[in-house]
């Protein structure tokens, strides 16, 4: 068994080695794949140093790969990597609104995965996020209507995002101007209400997606969201505010209880102690934190609560391996005959 990586050398890239080290996928050989500029680097696995490869034009010689390089190459090389009998679990958004390509979080709708005609998408990280804690309370109580608003780190926005909050608040702690390359203003001591491309409604593509991919993930197109993502200051973990009207009333400890019992949750939740999820804990940690869960105000029998689960993580490189994962343990995953 074959898995290859594509986009190893980016910010998800490193966080695929750091899972699959742990991972309990089964495989013999880890292809490591990113642009010509990283070209014959290393990167350590498993005690060993792999060499980093041009991604080719057309096939890979893999059973399964991994891809993080960005919707464009995505979209272009992946019909290829598929007719080469490939499974293609993608990070992109390139294919995730294609009718015939399932869009996964393993918790919530893994058997969709077994349906897949080649690709699979993983989700829009917000969402990843979000869907974890939501779909349990959804299955339990119905949900009707979903407000998020989102607090989403640099790392959304690759290594490079990352780069630019680090190397701008430098200067600005040094009295120098701080410009923006990656974010649309300088994000140091900042925050920005502006994640993709603005739409014809005023709200962005990023508000949008967690929009149109909830409702793909959980199954249900009544669902009605909102969403208001914005970027702040922070390296990694995206943190969302998330308020739902329900079907049948909840309680806070029904969700609590109910919640403690849900597979990628962490309950947080203890204001007295001033526990609650936060970046600084969540960053790192397969779970997503869940907390400060209390009857709302707005939605009678409704709920709010807080989140933040590490984007990286459970956001992209972790849900891609828990669906390779996933494929495998249900026998769907299988070798290509070498010679
Ligand atoms: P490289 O490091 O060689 O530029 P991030 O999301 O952190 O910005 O990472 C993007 C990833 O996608 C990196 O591994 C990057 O490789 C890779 N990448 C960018 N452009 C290409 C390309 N044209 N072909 C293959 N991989 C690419």
């Amino acid at each position: 068994m074959r898995v290859a990586i594509v986009g190893a050398t980016g910010a998800v890239g490193h966080e695929l080695l750091k899972v699959l080290e742990g991972s309990t996928l089964q495989f013999d050989e880890l292809l490591l794949y990113a642009s010509p500029r990283s070209a014959g680097s290393t990167l350590p696995f498993r005690g060993q140093d792999l060499t980093v490869q041009v991604t080719p034009d057309g096939a890979i010689d893999a059973d399964v790969i991994l891809a993080s390089a960005g919707g464009s190459i995505s979209k272009e090389k992946a019909p290829a990597w598929v007719a080469g009998g490939a499974v293609v679990i993608d990070n992109s958004s390139a294919f995730r609104y294609d009718a015939d390509v399932p869009l996964v979080v393993p918790e919530v709708n893994g058997a969709a995965a077994l349906e897949h005609k080649g690709i699979i998408a993983n989700p829009n990280c917000t969402t990843a996020i979000a869907v974890v804690a939501v779909a349990p309370i959804h299955r339990a109580y119905g949900v009707r209507r979903m407000i998020v608003s989102t607090y989403q780190a640099t790392s959304g926005a690759g290594a490079k995002g990352m780069d630019e909050l680090l190397n701008q608040t430098h200067k600005v702690l040094h009295g120098q101007e701080a410009s923006a390359e990656v974010f649309a203003h300088p994000i140091p001591f900042n925050v920005i209400p502006h994640i993709d491309a603005f739409q014809d409604n005023g709200y962005t593509k990023e508000e949008m997606k967690v929009a149109w991919e909830t409702r793909k993930i959980i199954g249900d197109d009544s669902l009605k969201i909102s969403c208001t993502a914005v970027r702040i200051p922070t390296l990694r973990t995206h943190s969302e505010a998330i308020t739902l009207e329900l079907e049948r009333p909840a309680t806070p400890d029904e969700v609590r209880a109910l919640l403690a019992e849900a597979a990628g949750v962490e309950v947080r939740d203890n204001p007295a102690e001033k526990l609650y999820p936060m970046p600084l804990t969540a960053s790192g940690k397969y779970d997503v934190e869940v907390g400060r869960i209390r009857a709302s105000l707005v939605f009678d029998g409704g709920i709010e609560l807080f989140v933040a689960g590490d984007q990286l993580l459970k956001g992209a490189a972790l849900n891609a391996v828990q669906i390779a994962e996933y494929l495998q343990q249900h026998g769907a995953l299988k070798a290509k005959q070498r010679a």
